[in-house]
């Protein structure tokens, strides 16, 4: 596995595999890998013949306040992950080589980036959009891979990736869990046992949404209702928001049909949680 620092030393080893006949693959993270990015690096290493995973810890997506200075990071671990799930390469640039100070470029996506999440993290994809912007252009792969786990963040990749003709695959990749069906974060390391026996609250409070629209309900305003009961019935847990959108605009439907994303925020303690679950109604 090789371990580069430097972009223009990505774009060129990238290039040669190319050039080589390799379709690439990029996983983009921020390191503290656990089996979640692990699940992404195995699937691109099943479709593609060069893998290559990012960890950057990336400054301009954290918003004043957040936990940029404590981020969890450990690259020898790190690395033991990336090469056992099958990664080829591991970029792990510093902050100047991917932000030079002289750099004033920003990637906006209008609507989609302010919502939600971006509601309560001013400016976050606006930093997420620039750094993966980036690491396409750098790495040029045939296919990228994000997690259905930060749901928001893979429609606005989607979008980016649509608007600015970026030649590559986004590819979609299921929440891995937990035994307690919390899905996996790197953030949880930041739970306490209480905490995180509490977090487990919200993945069954999708469930039990996802679950009254099997059985009938249609009420958009009556799924999110029961879900914000059950999730605030656990005492440590503060709900931020649940909703129901539709998976491409982010727009909350008028009544419930096709396909749905039903999206929860909380906080658990002073850690930030979300999750999110598909919601397909029967026709
Ligand atoms: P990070 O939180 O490290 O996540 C990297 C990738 O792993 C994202 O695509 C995320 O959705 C995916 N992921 C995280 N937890 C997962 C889980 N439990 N199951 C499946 N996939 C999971 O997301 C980021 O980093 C950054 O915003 C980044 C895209 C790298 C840009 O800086």
């Amino acid at each position: 596995m090789r371990i580069i620092e430097r972009a223009a030393e990505l774009s060129a080893h990238l290039g040669a595999r190319r050039a080589a006949g390799d379709a690439v693959g990029l996983v983009p993270t921020m390191g503290a890998l656990h089996d979640g990015h692990a699940s992404l690096v195995e699937r691109a290493a099943t479709e593609c013949d060069t893998v290559a995973l990012s960890i950057f810890v990336n400054p301009r997506q954290f918003v004043p306040g957040e936990d940029l200075d404590t981020y969890p990071s450990d690259l020898d671990a790190d690395l033991v992950v990336a090469e056992k799930a099958g990664a080829s390469v591991v970029f792990a640039p510093t902050v100047p080589e991917m932000f030079p100070d002289a750099s004033r470029t920003t990637v906006h996506v209008a609507g989609l980036g302010d919502v939600l999440e971006g509601a309560s993290r001013p400016g976050h994809f606006d930093g997420v959009a620039t750094v993966v912007t980036k690491l396409l252009v750098l790495a040029r792969p045939s296919r990228a891979y994000f997690g259905e786990k930060d749901f928001q963040q893979l429609v606005v990749v989607c979008r980016l990736v649509a608007d600015l003709c970026l030649p590559v695959e986004v590819v979609a990749c299921p929440t891995v869990r937990g035994f307690d069906g919390v899905a996996l974060s790197s953030r949880n390391r930041y739970l306490s046992v209480a905490e995180r026996e509490a977090a487990a609250v919200l993945y069954r409070a999708l469930r039990a949404g996802a679950a009254s629209v099997v059985a009938g309900e249609r009420d958009p305003g009556e799924v999110v209702a029961l879900v914000a009961a059950v999730a605030e019935a656990e005492p440590l847990v503060t709900l931020d928001y649940a909703t129901v959108v539709h998976p491409e605009t982010l727009a909350p439907p008028e009544v419930l049909a096709g396909e749905l994303r039903l999206l929860v925020a909380a906080r658990v303690g002073t850690t930030r949680l979300i999750d999110n679950v598909a919601i397909e109604v029967p026709e």
